[in-house]
């Protein structure tokens, strides 16, 4: 529709249609068996006003999505499209790894294929937008989200946020349209509990926290979602600061912004509105153009007008702008959008997307320890028995693939049992998933379903016995742990993050037999190894990975695939170190191999600084060696090239993510121990020696200044090469 049109369109339009292009109801308005995410809620609106709200959230599938669409035009005066939203986070129907195992890809180029594969499946199964790209930075593993994020970095994080909108809504929006989220500094909630408070200084804000948010909007990002959280002591939803000075003037969106659930009626929680109507004027005035899924708009943006408390024009930008995005989407056209059963026959979970799936978690998979080069392992040579609650679970998908299905995974028992003789091959689940199931009640379950979780006791002790047999006579014991799906995700902070009791229980027993013993985690954040890393031979952390995970791994165990993902979060000692990240501020007392004995140092007395396993680590199974760090000049004005060689001394080819660093020695304000600048995925085959290099721009050392701009100072840096952020060579140059 021509713009003309549109605007024409939007003046017929009286208050409570143009209200109602700003509601956003979920499902089981529409239909009863449709997802319901988050608390439930009496509403109380009425039918006449779920007749006019202009979008839905998570439904889909083509049949459902085109019928609701053709009553609602049906009965539909104006006969605007309803605009269909989902959360489809990491997968529609072909499920990839979560976000945390993509980001440990370090491969922006296939993530983006993933998100193209994502957006045609989600489009031809009726979705308009996707709640994606996640990209809230996240330095802290107690916070169940950590598993929708790509981890702890600036840099990565605008890189990833960058291809997945690229991937989602295409060049001219044939995909879907994307909507980043939650804007802003979600992830920095303190002490890692969910939807608790954010407090952090405006320079630490804009140079970690937002980039992922800018990269997304540069690349076109056509709606923004609010965060729950408070920034500087206002909520998101109504922070002037974050949406309208930030947002809409520094960055120029002029699209749509959508509250989070509930999150406009949660101001009054908050305590910043002392009711619904006070805390919609907070939001309309921040620009917050959809409420999701409360009452708020609905009832009292009308009042408020009338009443003169707000301008009319609020209201009307905030319908122009959901407006827009419908045409831009071409729903006037087609308000079906391609949704049909055919292409969905044709998308969903077609061999070359779970290809590519398989593909991705091959490279999200992290091998963190390989003792004695245990692995890879070779075929029907050793005895091997699998045990572990994972060992023949479905629920490879993670809590955040709500449209996915665990019916379409295969297991590991099951791809192994492929691979292998049965007298090579054995599997007994061995041990239970959790000690206790009673959490669940706390998403729903009633107590009989807890009851039907698990094991019983006799059950449990009879599943060690076998185990324990069985190990007998094995050579290698592959443990597939890790955390319940329930555990992390939304709302799934915990200040435990080792295994679950039972599991370490378990496998503390079956050590004892003294065999080959490798760890496949299956998390949706860092966990704490500390044990495991002297009980284990090898520990291969694969995150939730996904439809093809399964396949994946057993790749990755025989060497059908060299292992390359790199850690894009620290891995802690323990959760006493909570916030770690390896670009921290230097202190004025720095621990540094001198000083470690003294007492006045910035250091615990029982713990390392350190992290267990630092950003960007992950082992393959060739040793590669760095050497020869050079730089095109002491001195940079506009432009430096740092070159190094890396070799590959092993028999099989690999894939090496270098990675360059910097430090700014001096700074008007003090500046991080070390930055990633740039990093480059490498393929080396056997006994292969290559020369990378990396051009450095001036740009890319800006930071906030003193005066919070945004530029350089001349100076001293240093410049750091290596295969993870603490194995480096180093270098330095003059800025002039
Ligand atoms: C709340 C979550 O915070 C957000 O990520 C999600 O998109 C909405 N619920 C809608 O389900």
């Amino acid at each position: 529709m021509k713009e003309q049109e549109l605007r024409e369109l939007q003046n017929t339009l009286s208050w409570p249609e143009k209200i109602g292009q700003l509601i956003q109801l979920s499902g089981d308005f529409f239909q009863s068996e449709a997802l319901a995410v988050g608390p439930k809620q009496k509403l109380g609106i009425d039918q006449d006003t779920v007749n006019l709200v202009g979008s839905v959230l998570n439904i889909t599938g083509a049949e459902a999505t085109n019928q609701i669409q053709e009553n609602y035009l049906a009965n539909s005066r104006h006969k605007i499209p309803l605009l269909f939203m989902a959360d489809i986070i990491y997968g529609y129907r072909t499920i990839f790894p979560i976000p945390l195992g993509l980001g440990a890809t370090w491969n922006p180029a296939l993530i983006k294929q993933a998100y193209q594969v994502i957006a045609a499946e989600s489009r031809s199964a009726g979705a308009h937008v996707t709640f994606a790209p996640m990209v809230d930075l996240v330095r802290d593993a107690r916070w169940g989200r950590c598993l929708e994020s790509t981890g702890e970095d600036p840099r990565l994080n605008a890189d990833y946020a960058k291809v997945m909108v690229e991937g989602l809504q295409g060049e001219n929006l044939e995909g879907i349209a994307s909507c980043v989220k939650h804007f802003a500094a979600y992830g920095a909630a303190e002490a890692g509990r969910e939807y608790n408070t954010v407090d952090m200084s405006e320079r630490r804000l804009r140079q970690d926290y937002l980039t992922g948010y800018k990269a997304a909007i540069d690349a076109g990002c056509k709606l923004v979602m609010t965060s729950f959280n408070t920034y500087d002591g206002m909520p998101a939803t109504g922070n002037d600061f974050l949406l309208k000075d930030i947002l809409r003037k520094e960055w120029g969106f002029d699209g749509v912004i959508i509250s989070d659930y509930a999150a406009i009626q949660e101001l009054v929680a908050h305590g910043v509105a002392a009711d619904e109507r006070e805390a919609t004027q907070l939001a309309i005035e921040a620009t917050t153009d959809i409420d999701m899924k409360t009452s708020c708009y609905a009832k009292q943006l009308e009042p408020l007008i009338k009443d003169g408390m707000i301008s009319s024009q609020l209201v009307d930008d905030a319908v122009w702008r959901v407006l827009k995005l419908k045409n831009n989407l071409g729903l006037f056209e087609d308000p079906y959008r391609g949704a049909s059963k055919e292409n969905e026959e044709m998308n969903l979970l077609s061999d070359k997307n779970r290809a590519l799936s398989r593909k991705v978690a091959a490279e999200s998979v992290v091998l963190l320890q390989n003792k004695n080069n245990v692995l890879p392992l070779t075929p029907n040579q050793d005895k091997i028995l699998l045990v572990g609650p994972y060992g023949d679970k479905q629920d490879l998908i993670g809590l955040w693939a709500v449209h996915g299905k665990t019916t379409d995974v295969t297991t590991l028992k099951e791809v192994l049992e492929k691979k292998l003789t049965s007298e090579s091959f054995k599997f007994t689940q061995g041990c239970d998933m959790l000690d206790d199931y009673s959490f669940l009640g706390e998403f729903g379950a009633t107590a009989e379903q807890i009851d039907s979780i698990g094991l019983s006791e006799s059950q449990r002790e009879s599943a060690l016995a076998e185990a324990l047999k069985l190990g007998e006579v094995a050579d290698v014991i592959i443990f597939a742990m890790g955390e319940h799906t329930m555990q992390s995700g939304e709302a799934g902070s915990r200040t435990d993050i080792t295994l679950p009791k039972i599991q370490q229980d378990f496998m503390n027993q079956m050590i004892e037999l003294g065999k080959k013993n490798i760890l496949i985690s299956i998390s949706g954040r860092p966990l704490v190894y500390t044990k495991e890393v002297n009980q284990m031979d090898a520990i291969l952390q694969a995150w939730f990975p996904g439809t093809e995970g399964a396949n994946a791994i057993v790749d990755l165990l025989f060497g059908d695939t060299n292992p390359s993902g790199r850690l894009s979060m620290s891995f802690p000692h323990n959760v006493g170190q909570l916030p770690i990240y390896y670009n921290e501020f230097k202190t004025g007392r720095p621990l540094t191999s001198k000083t470690h004995k003294g007492r006045f140092i910035s250091k615990y007395l029982d713990s390392p600084n350190q992290p267990l396993f630092p950003f960007g680590y992950g082992l393959s199974y060739s040793e590669v060696l760095y050497n020869n760090l050079k730089l095109s000049s002491s001195e940079m004005t506009e432009k430096l090239m740092a070159t190094i060689s890396i070799s590959n001394q092993s028999d099989r080819d690999c894939m090496e993510t270098v990675q360059l660093y910097i430090q700014d020695v001096t700074g008007s304000v003090v500046r991080p121990v070390k930055e990633l600048k740039k990093y480059k995925k490498v393929s080396l085959k056997a006994k292969e020696t290559k020369t990378v290099s990396f051009e450095l721009a001036r740009e890319d050392l800006y930071y906030y200044k003193r005066d919070m701009s945004f530029n350089v100072e001349s100076g001293t840096f240093i410049l750091f090469v290596g295969p993870n952020s603490e194995e480096v060579l180093e270098s330095q140059f003059e800025l002039i």
